[in-house]
């Protein structure tokens, strides 16, 4: 069971009301297993609505979480049973989708790890949240949320944190971190110490080679996995933040002679020839073009969820979408239910994700077999922009 509700957390050091599941801040890790059905109840403890969405998993429509399109609001004291199939090993997270800009914020979300059915060999296996919070002069969470935060860049905390569910390793030792960046807006550009490691999966999803790791960019939602062996404290920096954290080393052990495991890929929908084409322009924001709707941001001229879906297609129909970013600002774009490929300039298909990172001005093809009918959601995850109009939506009959 997941129950939603306050919980008193401590964070920068200062007491405070905050949210959380079941009691603990953030939620707590739910793990399970490849090939496994995932049985969950939701009990809204909140003063508020609530809903839950598994954000990277490939669940049926009506288990997606989200209002309007797949689900009712949870009312307060009432609950929903989510049960769905665990096609997908990988790193994934749970979160409220639900004011969610807000929600989020307040520690409603924690991570879901799916494990392989034939795990990788390492020693220790370490989850690490990178979050950020905006707090006030007395250090508690900062309630005011003006139009700042909606226009541009979103709201980025001054509280800067690694969540890490592991506290210790020893020098020598093979680890697997799971990096995942619930921040509501905030775009990490991470460098890692004390670890001689490759990225082996992106948003839950294996590479086909392990693959070096000298930065790493992780936008808000996305996920990266990295196999290494510990060489002294893992501290995890930010490009242009001081430490977020580490986690602290000990001991020796004798390395291992073996190279970094390939992990086994996921079962991947293939394309059946039919092919469909859309385009999303991202609009908006502070000194952006004006546009119909609601808030600040617009896909093609429409803020907020359009009547009509962006794309109206077959079940097993493969997608190109083109997404062109016209505004100042950077967007990541996550599509429910599916994963995608990104597609290079000469349209090469690379890694498969289910958030991609548009910079200001530029453009990236997409390339998704649609294979899960419903209605999908395709949104910028900086929360901020989502609240403030930049969400469409897929139909897969
Ligand atoms: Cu992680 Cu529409 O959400
Ligand atoms: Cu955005």
């Amino acid at each position: 069971m997941l129950r939603p509700g306050a919980v008193t957390a401590r964070i920068g050091g200062v007491k405070q009301e905050l949210l959380g599941f079941n009691g603990s801040w953030p939620g707590p890790e739910l793990r399970a297993r490849q090939g496994d059905e995932m049985r969950i109840r939701v009990e809204n403890g909140l003063q508020d609505g609530a809903l839950v969405h598994w954000h990277g998993l490939r669940v049926p429509n009506r288990m997606d979480g989200v209002n309007v399109l797949t689900q009712d609001v949870i009312p307060p004291g009432r609950s929903f049973d989510y049960r769905f199939d665990l096609p997908d090993a990988g790193t994934y997270w749970y979160h409220s989708h639900y004011i969610s800009y807000d929600q989020v914020s307040r520690g409603l979300f924690g991570p879901l790890i799916i494990d392989e059915r034939q795990k990788p060999d390492v020693d220790r296996d370490i989850t690490v949240q990178l979050f950020d919070m905006l707090v006030d002069a007395d250090g508690v969470y900062d309630e005011d949320t003006g139009p700042e935060q909606f226009t541009a860049a979103g709201r980025l905390g001054n509280v800067a944190m690694a969540l890490a569910s592991s506290d210790g390793v020893t020098v020598g030792e093979r680890v697997r971190l799971r990096l995942i960046n619930p921040s509501i807006d905030r775009v990490y550009d991470l460098r890692i110490d004390g670890l001689d490691g490759r990225i082996v999966a992106l948003d839950g999803m294996p590479l086909e080679a392990p693959r070096a790791a000298p930065g790493i960019v992780l936008a808000p939602g996305q996920r990266c996995d990295l196999i290494g062996d510990v060489t002294g404290d893992i501290v995890f920096r930010d490009a242009d933040a001081p430490d977020l954290g580490r986690i602290a080393s000990s001991g020796q052990r004798p390395r291992r002679a073996t190279a970094i495991p390939a992990l086994v890929p996921n079962p991947m929908p293939r394309p059946n020839g039919r092919e469909a084409r859309a385009t999303v322009v991202m609009q908006g924001g502070a000194g952006g073009s004006a546009h119909a709707g609601f808030g600040t941001w617009a896909l093609n001229d429409v803020s907020g969820l359009p009547r009509k879906p962006l794309l109206n297609v077959r079940r097993g129909t493969t997608a190109r979408i083109t997404l062109r970013n016209d505004t100042a600002f950077d967007h990541v774009m996550h599509l429910h239910g599916h994963h995608f490929r990104e597609l290079s300039a000469d349209g090469a298909p690379g890694d498969y994700r289910d958030g991609t990172l548009v910079g200001a001005g530029e453009a990236r093809d997409i390339l998704c077999v649609l294979d899960n009918p419903g209605d999908w959601m395709l949104h910028c995850h900086m929360l901020s922009h989502q609240a403030d109009g930049m969400a469409t939506w897929l139909r897969v009959g």
